[in-house]
């Protein structure tokens, strides 16, 4: 074989045809060993795209390939006492609802959002209601379109990155999205609750959930065993709001607050690549973050990429210690919080 991310004989129905970005070795080692030997995968035919992996008695990774050429994606099924919670809603391809309540007996669901990325919430409309951050409320709005899903296919009606039937693509519906402050809980029954938690940088209203009852973290993309990006609201210059949270140092200053709540949980569960990671990954990628804040020209690597308008945009990447994880940032506008006259902080 030739070439790099050589194909993973996963179970998903779906065919990869193009990658974007490269993925790195580590994760990509990882995933073949998760979705080619572990015992965890269950098949679950209601969905073909689906794979589903029983991590525990009430817990599901529900991993999807990428409909478009970034990373593959997990949403996270929990199963309470007396109600359900999906985190995360991914593409939406094929009969997510009906595979989601194959797995909870048909429980009640809450639907929460960490983020409005493609991969994380276009699904939302296989559902009548959706919890999302207020921060992130008002892109999720503009973005969750009926013609969201456009950008996969060629002018000649072919897929760009991943092939499967076009009819599983959901048809357009309206849904209910509630947007929720930071800590918002969520009751599945009993003692049983999971707390939404902001921590913004890779989205201005990215949230984090945890299962304080099981002690598990559902960290959406702010841990990330291949590259956590920070800052992809920063790219413009103008500093809206959005990109105010998209900085290292918005990231630095909701990380350390959670850092200081890491008795309350031991395994976080990330949107991509591996689970299962230990509490104390969040130290390591937080003192990253702090060595770019002390010298943003610290990076390790940078990459320069024409864009589709013709300018040229230029990532820095910082390796997080021990994890082999990389945090890519803006250098020029992606560091500091601007200050309140729209300038930025020295
Ligand atoms: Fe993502």
């Amino acid at each position: 074989m030739k070439g790099y991310m050589w194909p993973i004989q996963g179970h998903s129905a779906a065919k990869r045809l193009t990658w974007g970005s490269r993925q790195n070795h580590l994760s990509w080692a990882y995933m073949k060993m998760l979705r080619e030997q572990s015992n965890w995968y269950e098949p679950h035919p209601i969905n073909p795209y689906i794979e589903v992996y029983h991590f525990e008695d009430n817990l599901y990774g529900l991993f999807n390939q990428n409909c478009d050429g970034a990373g593959d994606v997990w949403e996270y099924l929990v199963v309470g006492p007396e109600k359900a919670l999906l985190v995360d809603t991914a593409f939406g391809i094929g009969n997510v609802k009906g595979l989601v309540d194959e797995l909870t007996g048909g429980k009640e669901l809450i639907v929460v959002n960490t983020h409005i990325g493609p991969d994380h919430a276009y699904g939302n409309t296989r559902f009548d209601r959706v919890y999302c951050h207020e921060l992130e409320a008002h892109k999720m709005r503009k973005r969750i379109q009926p013609n969201r899903y456009d950008y996969l296919f060629n002018e000649d009606g072919s897929f760009k990155w991943l092939a499967f039937d076009p009819k599983d693509i959901p048809e357009w519906r309206e849904y209910e999205l509630i947007s929720c402050p930071n800590h918002t809980v969520f009751n599945l029954g009993g003692d049983y609750e999971v707390e939404m938690i902001w921590v913004p940088g890779h989205a201005e209203g990215h949230v984090m959930y945890l299962d304080k009852k099981r002690r598990r973290l559902f960290a959406g993309d702010v841990v990330c065993s291949d590259v956590i990006n920070i800052g992809s609201g920063s790219r413009q210059a103008g500093m809206s709001n959005e990109a105010k949270y998209c900085t290292i140092e918005a990231v630095a200053g909701e990380l350390r607050k959670l850092t200081e709540r890491k008795e309350e949980f031991d395994y976080i569960f990330p949107g991509h690549f591996m689970v299962y990671l230990e509490n104390h990954v969040l130290d390591k990628i937080l003192a990253a973050c702090d060595e770019i804040l002390a010298n943003p020209d610290g990076y390790d690597y940078q990459e320069t990429r024409t864009m589709k308008d013709g300018t040229q945009r230029t990532t820095c990447y910082k390796y997080v210690r021990n994890f082999g994880a990389a945090i890519s940032y803006n250098r020029d506008h992606g560091v500091y919080m601007p200050k309140e006259n729209g300038g930025e902080a020295e």
